[in-house]
């Protein structure tokens, strides 16, 4: 994803979940300055920050010597969003007034970019019209306030205060970054996990897939600029941050999701592995062993990856061929029947690899006649070999559509 933040700190006891915060965001790719005020300083050492993000903090400029470096305007030409994380009631107030009287609300003056604020207090200081009004205004001017959550809070009152949870800060900060990195413009579609097709009301037949594979190339693609759609069955892995996610259960359902999410994208990765056979009929309650054995009526599913293939504004796609055994020619048929741009083969039969393992090892195979093999790594690994591998196809597809 990546995107340039300027990580603004106040003086609440929340200061050290921002520690947490700037971890997730350089696991994201971020570039991060720290602004700390003089009262955070009190909560947490400005070292920790500059340690971990690999640049002085400001607290105050007046401290610096007289000597040219990056001011709060220079900052601000580099900046794509500052988050004030915890805001404090206090630095909430400045900001509405204008007020610039230290580092961060001075900073928080000359910055162009978005601003998102995620405020932290007791809950009493929370209530106070004073603090409302003042965040009021600056959502009306267009920052984006991520709430603070209910439940104990430091100071041990119960109730409104406390600061959101730094996952749910961090996936409002990525969504409002501006796309960068080597996908940037592109719409890539991408389906993971089983599907499952129900026999009764509490039964169905499924796989053994964990969606690991799709999960993963959803977060290569968004960590490398791409605007993510990610399409899947029930997950057995958390989905990926910072990327729009569609949740179905069938075939049937990831069909309809198709129809409608394929014209939107430039480019499709068919990684679930949807059903291949559905039951005919589904029974209404619960199938109950004292009536004795039955037959089960099953149809092959409508192959989804060709409707896509051979179907109208088609996107460029890749689809996933797991065989046992490194079979190319399979898997070469099985790009052409499906009107596919490049399939990626893995051998289901090798040990530790594929699915429900962490680790795959594939190769890739372009309609085009170029292959690439990927050794075997962490699914995050391979997920950015593929999408590196097909990126100037990709990217050519993204252009001319
Ligand atoms: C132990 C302690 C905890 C505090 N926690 C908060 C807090 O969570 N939220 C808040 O708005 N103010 C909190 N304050 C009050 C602020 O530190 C105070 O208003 C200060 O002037 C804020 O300055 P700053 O916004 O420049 O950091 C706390 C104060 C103390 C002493």
């Amino acid at each position: 994803m990546g995107g340039r933040i300027v990580l603004g700190v106040s003086g609440g006891i929340a200061a050290y979940k921002a520690v947490e915060l700037l971890r997730i965001f350089q696991r994201r790719g971020c570039e991060l300055r720290v602004i700390m005020t003089r009262h955070a300083t009190g909560f947490v050492n400005p070292r920790t920050f500059a340690v971990l993000s690999g640049h002085p903090v400001e607290v105050d400029q007046w401290d610096r010597p007289a000597e040219p470096g990056i001011d709060h305007v220079d900052l601000a030409r580099w900046a794509d969003l500052l988050l004030i994380a915890p805001a404090t009631a206090n630095i909430l107030g400045k900001l509405a007034s204008g007020i610039a009287d230290d580092a961060l609300s001075t900073y928080a003056l000359a910055h162009r970019g978005t601003l998102v604020l995620a405020p932290a207090m007791n809950t009493f200081m929370w209530r106070k019209p004073a603090v409302q009004a003042s965040l009021e205004t600056l959502r009306e001017r267009g920052a984006t306030v991520v709430p603070p959550e209910s439940g104990q809070l430091a100071c041990r009152d119960e109730g409104e205060g406390r600061l959101a949870a730094p996952e749910s800060i961090a996936d409002a900060v990525l969504g409002l970054l501006p796309p960068r990195g080597p996908l940037a413009g592109l719409n890539i579609l991408v389906t993971a996990g089983p599907t499952r097709e129900p026999l009764d009301r509490v039964r169905f037949l499924s796989n053994r897939s964990s969606g690991r594979m799709g999960v993963a190339l959803a977060q290569a693609a968004a960590d490398l600029g791409a605007r993510v759609t990610l399409l899947h069955g029930p997950l057995a892995v958390a989905p990926p941050a910072g990327v729009r996610c569609v949740a179905v259960e069938t075939a049937a359902g990831m069909g309809e999701a198709l129809d409608r999410l394929v014209p939107e994208n430039d480019v499709a990765f068919l990684a679930a592995a949807v059903a291949d056979f559905r039951p005919v009929e589904r029974a209404s309650g619960k199938l109950d062993r004292r009536e004795g054995s039955f037959e089960l009526e099953l149809e092959p599913v409508p192959d989804l990856a060709a409707a896509v293939g051979n179907g109208p504004r088609r996107p460029y796609l890749v689809v996933f061929a797991a065989e046992a055994g490194p079979d190319r020619q399979r898997a070469l048929a099985k790009m052409r029947a499906k009107g596919a741009d490049a399939v990626v083969l893995n051998d289901i039969s090798a040990e530790g690899i594929g699915m429900e393992s962490a680790e795959n090892e594939v190769t890739v195979l372009a309609a085009a006649g170029w292959e690439r093999p990927i050794e075997r790594a962490a699914k995050e690994i391979v997920a950015r070999e593929i999408l590196l591998a097909v990126s100037g196809e990709m990217l050519v597809a993204g252009a001319g559509r």
